[in-house]
């Protein structure tokens, strides 16, 4: 298939891997882009910009397609050393930055410099069109659905995707809720170029992650995500448990005088203990409501196919079949 997004990254099926904390090692970004998509390592998953540096070269000794880095801006005092992981990147030879969280606009000199093609991922219209403005090539629109954080506007993609393809001239893709290929035949009918899948390619074989992660994937349904942390305005979509229940309860006794600090215990390092331990119960953790979607554990590459393969029989049958026979 080729849309601006296959073009963009020289990727040969418009499907992107998410950043994703904990799970985007280099075993799960080589492996979507040796299927064809293109993978993505998550930055800030190496604690330094040196280790940063060997996952790319992990990720180059599996795949010589194109792959790229997630750089996500945390709402922290403390920031990390971002100019030094821009650094590793450069160095590494990537050429694909995913950027996140907040806008990307101080470091952009240095990535285009570099030759590196950068796609925001943001939640809002108004979010894309700055990121067009200030030069980014490609957008990532992640609706209310997504998993992870969706931000305030609580803005559906159905309505989100449309919008963005009114007002954007540069490509995007749909992200959130993301998980077949009626995922993508729909992305592509509302004006994106492509999807962006992160929930959806936990639950594969070659994801580094603990096995109860993904049997909890396949076993959730589309009602099992809430949404927390809403009062510091820092709302995140995570898969229910008992801590997450907590949390839950604490932000309602604590209302609008509800601090970082009060939930620290469910929210703080929960992430390894989950991905790498498998303690399901260990905190909050990004999932989206495409879980309901999710039944099976493919390998990246049976995945990509059947999304593949089935969106060509989505678009020549079903799609086309819609249309009444020319008049003879
Ligand atoms: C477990 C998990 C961890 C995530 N971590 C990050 C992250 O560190 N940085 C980031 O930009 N997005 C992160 N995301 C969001 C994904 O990149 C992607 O935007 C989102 O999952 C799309 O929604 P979906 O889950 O419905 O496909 C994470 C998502 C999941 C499921």
């Amino acid at each position: 298939m080729k849309t601006r997004i296959t073009e963009l990254f020289g990727i040969r099926h418009p499907i992107i891997q998410g950043g994703m904390h904990y799970v985007g090692f280099a075993e799960l970004a080589a492996a979507v882009s040796n299927a064809g998509g293109l993978g993505l390592i998550t930055g800030l998953t190496q604690r330094t910009p040196e280790l940063l540096a060997k996952e790319i070269a992990r990720c180059r000794d599996m795949t010589d397609e194109p792959f790229g880095v997630n750089l996500t801006f945390l709402p922290t005092l403390s920031s990390p050393p971002y100019p030094e992981y821009i650094a590793a990147i450069v160095e590494g030879g990537v050429r694909i930055v995913e950027t996140a969280g907040r806008s990307p606009e101080a470091y952009m000199p240095a990535l285009k410099k570099a030759g590196i093609k950068v796609i925001h991922k943001c939640t809002s219209v108004r979010h894309a069109l700055k990121a067009e403005a200030i030069g980014c090539d490609a957008v990532s629109v992640d609706g209310f659905e997504c998993g992870g954080h969706p931000g305030e506007d609580d803005m559906p993609n159905m309505i989100l995707l449309p919008r963005a393809a009114e007002e954007l001239k540069i490509p995007f893709v749909a992200s959130g809720g993301m998980a077949d290929a009626r995922s993508l035949v729909a992305a592509l009918a509302l004006g994106a170029d492509g999807m962006n899948m992160g929930t959806r390619f936990v639950a594969t074989q070659e994801a580094p992650v603990h096995q109860n992660v993904k049997d909890a994937i396949v076993a959730a349904t589309e009602l099992d995500t809430r949404l927390v942390m809403r009062g510091l305005r820092n709302t995140e979509r995570v898969l229910t448990n008992s801590s997450v229940e907590q949390l839950i309860r604490i932000e309602k006794e604590k209302g609008a005088d509800l601090k970082f600090d009060d939930i620290i215990d469910q929210v703080a390092g929960v992430y390894p203990r989950v991905m790498l331990q498998g303690e399901m119960d260990a905190g909050a953790w990004s999932c989206g409501m495409v879980v309901g979607l999710i039944n099976d554990i493919p390998t990246v590459q049976e995945l990509m196919d059947r999304i593949m393969d089935e969106a060509e029989q989505l678009i020549t049958r079903r799609l086309s079949g819609f249309l009444e026979p020319a008049l003879a």
